[in-house]
């Protein structure tokens, strides 16, 4: 079993590189699942907010369909922001074969792509109706994982080559099974 959390700010590239390598792992013959945090936030967890009491929330329900997934031998990414070191430990303690992987991307970077405009409107001035609160990296804590088992820096290579890293250690990670 493989359950992969990759944890890194909105726009950091997560989702992106985790359909690249499900698609690589597919073609390799791997049944994959990707447990995306916008996706299952509109199905399985729209009454969650950003509070840290319903990220830690959106997580723990996102690990227990991933733990339950990878146990049946899918092979499973949950990409997710997963800001809180105490949300990523509780998952990773559960089973050896859950590994973090720390998708990295400067703020500033991010601010400027800003492909989503979140960043745009979290920066707007209090008391703007626009403003979005409590977003990532501008006006809520995300605590950089200390030792996650592989870093991908996405400001530094390109998908394709993040995403060989990727699936390179989930390779190797399914044959020591
Ligand atoms: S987590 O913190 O609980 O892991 P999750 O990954 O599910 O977050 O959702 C993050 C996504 O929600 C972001 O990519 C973004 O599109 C959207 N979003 C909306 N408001 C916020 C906010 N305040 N902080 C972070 N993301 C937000």
């Amino acid at each position: 079993m493989l359950l992969i959390q990759m944890t890194g700010l909105s726009g950091a590239g997560k989702t992106t590189l985790a359909r690249l390598v499900k698609h690589e792992l597919e073609a390799l013959g791997h049944p994959v699942e990707l447990i995306d945090g916008d996706e299952y936030r509109r199905h399985l967890c729209p009454d969650l907010g950003f509070s840290k009491a319903d990220r830690l929330e959106n997580i723990r329900r996102l690990g227990f369909v991933g733990l339950t997934l990878a146990k049946h031998g899918v092979i499973t990414l949950l990409a997710a922001i997963n800001p809180y070191d105490a949300a990523r430990q509780a998952l990773t303690a559960q089973n050896p074969k859950v590994k973090t992987i720390y998708i990295d991307c400067p703020l500033a970077i991010l601010i400027e792509r800003d492909t989503k405009g979140l960043y745009r409107k979290a920066l707007l001035p209090e008391g703007n109706p626009d403003r979005v609160e409590h977003f990532t990296g501008i006006s809520d804590p995300y605590e950089i994982p200390l030792n996650p088992h592989l870093t991908i820096q996405t400001h530094l290579e390109n998908a394709e080559k993040s995403t060989k890293q990727i699936v390179n250690f989930i390779l190797k990670n399914i044959v020591m099974d």
